[in-house]
């Protein structure tokens, strides 16, 4: 069985699918290796960091030609689509609510699979992208956050004075928000958090974060963990809180998300005209629309001193470990697929994460 992987678009996209030493691991377990010339020399990996791990490397052409499963970020073109084997298995993150038509035209040549798609279970854990790439998220928010504040985040007594801690306010609390938590936290700063699902309450408290309780709401969450969206009674309260935590804070990190829908607008305008001068908005959620009012997807917009920075291609920040955990995930994903005894790859509908995310 030969398992390739191809260049992205590099400007686009800097992470990459396999690492020479997931390559390894691959051709440990049977699998023959192939990728691209050149395919991570921008990350400082060279072909010959893949060949002395046993990997083959060979041309974009022949590797979709040959390989029985193509491990890829993003959607091949429909130029690679044609030149791909029939019946190659098709291993990615794919955004399938967004490239539908796509992926319906491809399905009828290949078995695709998209792993957003993965269900939040124990099992599927190892190999969950979101979370693995969420929490890279949340930790590369504060850096970047904190580097354009222009005051110092941990409280310093010095001779000369005193200076406060800067206060951070982390809107959701999934797994990007408590990783930004944790950073914020070990930096110095005082962190306060919010978020509609009651049970992050405590995972916030357990590092050391405030939970901003929306005082008589009920617990906003889906059986799969995820949040539902508020309601309009909830959505009041959520904002008089918010409008007057947000007088003194300093530094605030937003990835709110609901599954399939535009990213909930938490932050109005009239609240930012009330921050204090010289804060940071970070917005991790852009790409769906933003948390905040102004966030535009990768440009900073100053109203009133408040810089709302929009960001949405933050993984290509830290594409080498990005790339190290999701081609961890996905060597997961494929070690469940295989047959090891057999050789060959066996697509068990019964199996929950094999079915959640093979396009049908
Ligand atoms: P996400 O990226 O979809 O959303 C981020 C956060 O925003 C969530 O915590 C959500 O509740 C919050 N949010 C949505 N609307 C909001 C609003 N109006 N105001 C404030 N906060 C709002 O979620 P993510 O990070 O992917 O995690 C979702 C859930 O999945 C969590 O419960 C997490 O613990 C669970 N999970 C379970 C795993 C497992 O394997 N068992 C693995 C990873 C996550």
């Amino acid at each position: 069985m030969i398992i390739g992987s191809i260049s992205e678009n590099k400007t686009l996209e800097k992470r990459i699918s396999i690492t020479p030493e997931i390559s390894k691991k691959y051709i440990t377990n049977g699998f023959k290796v192939k990728v691209e010339k050149n395919i991570a020399d921008h990350l400082g990996i060279k072909d010959e960091d893949f060949v002395k791990e046993g990997c083959e490397i060979d041309s974009r052409e022949n590797i979709l030609k040959d390989s029985d499963i193509l491990l890829q970020m993003n959607l091949p073109t429909e130029e690679e689509l044609d030149i791909l084997k029939e019946k190659n298995i098709l291993i990615g993150n794919f955004n399938v609510s967004n490239n539908q038509e796509k992926v319906n035209k491809y399905k009828s040549k290949v078995s695709i699979f998209s792993l957003e798609l993965l269900p939040r279970i124990t099992r599927a854990q190892s190999m969950d992208i979101l979370s693995s790439q969420a929490n890279l998220a949340g930790y590369k928010a504060v850096i970047d956050s904190f580097s354009i504040f222009k005051k110092a985040i941990p409280m310093m007594m010095t001779a000369a004075g005193t200076i406060p801690a800067a206060k951070v306010l982390v809107v959701g609390a999934g797994v990007a928000g408590l990783q930004a938590i944790a950073t914020a936290k070990r930096m110095g700063a005082i962190v306060f958090a919010t978020d509609v699902r009651i049970a992050s309450k405590e995972q916030v408290e357990s590092l050391g974060g405030k939970f901003l309780v929306v005082e008589g709401s009920e617990n906003l969450e889906t059986e799969g963990g995820y949040a539902k969206e508020a309601s309009e009674d909830f959505k009041k309260k959520q904002e008089d809180l918010i409008s007057e935590t947000l007088k003194k804070i300093d530094v605030v990190i937003c990835t709110a998300l609901i599954p399939g829908k535009k990213a909930p607008r938490i932050i109005n305008e009239q609240m930012i005209n009330n921050m204090q001068s010289g804060s940071v908005i970070f917005d991790l959620a852009a790409s769906q629309g933003g948390n905040a009012a102004y966030t535009k997807p990768n440009e900073i917009v100053e109203k009133n001193g408040v810089m709302i920075v929009g960001e949405s291609v933050i993984l290509n920040k830290l594409p080498v470990s990005a790339s190290n955990l999701y081609a961890k995930n996905l060597f997961n994903f494929v070690l469940n697929l295989y047959d090891k005894k057999n050789s060959k790859i066996n697509i068990n509908l019964d199996d929950e994460i094999i079915s959640n995310t093979l396009m049908k």
